[in-house]
């Protein structure tokens, strides 16, 4: 039950703004602000409807509405009876993992034992990108306008003419033996990985992989470690597991794999978690050198590694394929591999696979039965298909052309409005780009908000980052964004970079002290 007595406001609404800025809108994005910021922290007890409607000489009607506005979004909740709270939880500064490690004293508190999928505040930012309308930079998917559905249906239709019934039956837990033949193939064409259908598992999704892996290493209390920033799934998959996840800085050539044997050391991590190749949502490739660094060092230290190369297939330019996957150098069985029809067709397809080495493979085939039995047999039967008479590889000849296409339509635009101040690298596959805002200007967080209200939206930075010194409210998830281009038609690409350039622009401008909107 919460007591707190109402906070005092110090606020003005700018009146002369009239219908370019109405005061409730005025009064949303003030408030907003401040819970993002910190100055109203949780718990604390915002003014009731009538008095603060009289004092900024306001109907009731408009401090009313701005109240349930944020309710609606997380900030605010109300307690009937009682009033109007600040809801939303602050970004905590958890452990540090880079801090000196001779530093004295336990581990800090587990802080994420219990089951917490991200507070309620981002759920309902992401909510705000897909409105309807948006020109979204949000969804890290393969193109809907893209998808083989044709081919597809003919699959389909083909499948259930030669196969009848038996394509309705629910298969083994490791999944329709074709299929994994199949997989097997495309991965020693295409990903340098010398592997037979024996150690291949379909899943129902990569995510579904990586919540195997959680399910098989990880138990409550145990340490992650992850690439910093990294894929908002697999951070949910190993908190709902009550895991600690520590993140390990990623640089232009990877992730920061010096500092590993000093974090297995003092943290004694049960896996790690990495995107060797066009990680989400930096685009970036670990090099060559780091990735037989970075097996050696799992062999050493005897730690699993979880490799997500959902966008292994996904090379954007030259002539070649995208760097080998870190599991075809794997000798010694320490990484467990994981990749996806979600980007090479459609994720809603929920189709994808594993390859380990025995014994773990066997764990984890365990594992994947306990979850759903077996993946959807139609749709396996249906993709073996489309793998086997070479549709595959026609689409993804045509997608990878129209990705590169959007990737430049974005490159270049960005390039426009480098005076803004704005900088990032291109991307050399993948679905993703990764932008840095300028030092001196809005947090992501604060730009995605003017961005989504004039039209365009993108995933914050805070999104992708773990505890640590370079945590949610560090300056690098506060001046990252991340923009996927895959899903943009080019002259969406254009006209939202050009939204997002105004955005910028105008809560630059906003901020500055000469001439506040509201204070
Ligand atoms: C890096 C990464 N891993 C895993 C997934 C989940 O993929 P799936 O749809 O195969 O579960 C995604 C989806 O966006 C992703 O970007």
């Amino acid at each position: 039950m919460t007591t707190a007595e109402p906070i005092e406001l110090s606020l003005a609404l700018d009146r002369a703004a009239g219908r370019r800025y109405p005061l409730g809108q005025q009064l949303v994005d003030e408030l907003r602000r401040r819970v993002q910021a910190g100055s109203l922290g949780p718990g604390e007890r915002l003014p009731p409807v009538r008095g603060l409607a009289a004092r900024l000489n306001v109907t009731p009607e408009t401090v009313a509405g701005a109240y349930k506005r944020l309710v609606e979004e997380g900030y605010l909740r109300g307690e009937i009876g009682r009033g109007t709270f600040v809801a939303a939880p602050p970004l905590h500064a958890e452990e540090d993992p880079l801090a000196p490690f001779e530093a004295a004293g336990a581990l800090p508190p587990f802080a994420s034992q219990q089951p917490t999928p991200g507070p309620p505040a981002n759920r309902d930012l992401l909510r705000l990108a897909s409105q309807p309308g948006l020109v979204s930079f949000a969804a890290s998917v393969a193109a809907l306008d893209l998808a083989p559905v044709e081919p597809l249906r003919r699959a389909l239709s083909d499948v259930l003419a030669k196969d009848g019934a038996k394509a309705l039956q629910v298969g083994a837990a490791q999944g329709y033996q074709p299929l994994r033949a199949a997989i097997a193939g495309i991965l020693r064409e295409q990903r340098g990985l010398d592997v037979d259908e024996s150690t291949v598992c379909v899943t129902s999704g990569c995510q579904q992989g990586i919540d195997l892996a959680a399910k098989v290493f990880v138990a409550a209390g145990d340490v992650v470690l992850v690439e910093q920033p990294s894929f908002l799934g697999a951070l949910e998959a190993f908190r709902a597991r009550g895991a600690r996840v520590i993140g390990v800085p990623i640089e232009g050539d990877g992730l920061r794999v010096e500092a590993l044997p000093a974090l297995i050391q003092r943290y004694r991590p049960k896996l790690l978690y990495c995107m060797p190749t066009y990680q989400n949502p930096t685009g970036r490739s670990l090099s060559v050198e780091k990735r037989r660094a970075l097996l050696r060092i799992a062999a050493s230290h005897d730690l699993p590694i979880v490799e997500d190369d959902s966008a292994g297939f996904i090379h954007l330019d030259g002539d070649g394929l995208a760097p080998p996957s870190l599991k075809a150098e794997d000798h010694a069985g320490y990484v467990l591999h994981l990749g996806t029809f979600s980007k090479l067709i459609a994720a809603g397809l929920r189709l994808g696979w594993l390859v380990a080495d025995p014994p773990v493979f066997e764990k984890l085939v365990a594992a994947k039965y306990a979850s759903d039995l077996s993946s959807d047999a139609l749709v396996q039967r249906a993709v073996h298909r489309l793998v086997v008479d070479g549709a595959l590889d026609v689409h993804l000849e045509h997608a990878r052309a129209a990705y590169r296409e959007r990737r430049n339509a974005l490159v270049s635009a960005l390039q426009q409005i480098s005076s803004s101040g704005v900088t990032f690298d291109v991307p050399e596959g993948g679905f993703n780009l990764w932008l840095e805002l300028p030092r001196d200007g809005p947090s992501s967080t604060e730009l995605f908000l003017e961005a989504v209200r004039r039209g365009v939206a993108f995933v914050p930075g805070p999104f992708f980052f773990s505890a640590g010194r370079d945590g949610p409210a560090s300056s690098a998830a506060l001046r990252g964004l991340r923009l996927s281009y895959s899903a943009v038609a080019p002259p969406d690409i254009e006209r939202g970079v050009h939204l997002l350039s105004d955005a910028l622009r105008a809560i630059s401008e906003a901020a500055r002290p000469a001439e506040p909107l509201v204070y």
